[in-house]
């Protein structure tokens, strides 16, 4: 069985937000003071988020990522990812985190069967990553580095490019990531919720931080297997592949195949609109897999053909960390 939905795309990636809360308070993400999170009530436990995906499982999903909020503060991660890895059709299991907590983690991850990771890192200088972020880079680098001890691979950096606040280290992150043997993203701001379009007002367009290294790296054509949205170049003479993930400067929806769910069970079907189906009430009202499917299915049947972040920048949107960017 397939999804495929109004403009003939396949949906077979899941993006699954296991909370909303985070420990970090990314300026553009999430605002400070923010308390008004899913009541714990509403968070579909570790049984019913198995239930789901081994729906979508079935359906002809075959990869989920994990996501948040950030995904490591909700507990026991390592039991649902041991859980979602061997569901039959679950061929890939990844995940997206700050690495505030990966130290402790990585290891149990790994052995839970995610093999690609993804870690946020906008800025190599501690005080300009506190004044993003308000956290430490210290415990980010050394989740990095236990992370690389675990044998994730890919490791790919993400960095959302922000003007006049971390635009000037987009080379320096080049020079980190070729060291580490890190895959590295840029990524243009999406104005997702308030704090969203306050950001976007520091928007970078990446077409030019890309002409800006071409001065001091060759890049050459790039492919990345389940790359995703981002374009990729290779640098020449080192391992290197980046990715530029442009949302905005050049939108990539022709080729989405994801859905999100968030924590309460909420699908989303486009990142930057807010067409959503709630599966809670199903799963908490006896309704037999028949039922599940069939709402799925209903949701794909009307899933937007694209974000209009350009053409409607008024529209307000969900924060970006109820569903996981
Ligand atoms: C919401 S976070 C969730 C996972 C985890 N907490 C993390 O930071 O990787 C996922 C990604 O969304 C990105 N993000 C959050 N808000 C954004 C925005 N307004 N524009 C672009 N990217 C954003 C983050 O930088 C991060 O790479
Ligand atoms: S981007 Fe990730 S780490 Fe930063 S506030 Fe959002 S959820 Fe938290």
């Amino acid at each position: 069985m397939q999804l495929i939905d109004p403009y003939k795309r396949r949906i077979e990636y899941v993006r699954l937000s296991v909370t909303d809360r985070c420990d970090l308070r990314c300026g553009y993400c999430m605002p400070r003071g923010f308390t008004d999170f899913a009541v714990p009530e509403h968070w579909l436990s570790i049984d019913e988020i198995q239930r789901v995906i081994g729906v979508f499982g079935r359906l002809g999903v075959t990869r989920i990522r994990l996501t948040g909020g950030e995904p490591l503060v909700r507990k026991n991660l390592p039991e649902l990812a041991m859980r979602l890895a061997v569901l039959p059709g679950i061929e890939d299991l990844s995940l997206s985190t700050n690495a505030t907590r990966l130290a402790k983690h990585a290891q149990a991850l790994r052995q839970a069967g995610i093999t690609r990771i993804n870690v946020s890192l906008d800025s190599l200088h501690a005080d300009r990553f506190k004044q993003i972020t308000q956290g430490k880079l210290e415990k980010v680098m050394t989740g990095l580095m236990a992370a690389k001890q675990a044998g994730f691979q890919p490791i790919k950096i993400n960095m959302v490019v922000i003007a006049g606040v971390n635009d000037d280290e987009v080379e320096d992150m080049v020079e980190f990531c070729i060291e580490n043997r890190f895959t590295l993203r840029f990524i243009e701001t999406m104005p997702m919720g308030v704090p969203g379009r306050e950001a976007s007002e520091h928007y970078v367009d990446l077409q030019e931080v890309r002409k800006r290294l071409e001065q001091r790296f060759e890049l050459l054509p790039g492919v990345m297997p389940g790359g995703g949205p981002a374009r990729y170049v290779r640098v020449a003479g080192s391992e290197l592949r980046i990715g530029f993930i442009t949302p905005i400067s050049q939108h990539f929806c022709a080729t989405c195949n994801r859905v999100r769910l968030s924590v309460d069970g909420t699908l989303y079907l486009c990142l930057g609109q807010d067409d959503k189906v709630e599966l809670r009430p199903l799963l908490r009202s006896g309704a037999i897999d028949a039922e599940l499917e069939q709402a799925i299915l209903s949701a794909i049947a009307r899933k937007p053909e694209r974000h209009e972040f350009r053409e409607k920048p008024e529209q307000q949107i969900r924060f970006m960390s109820m569903t996981g960017g």
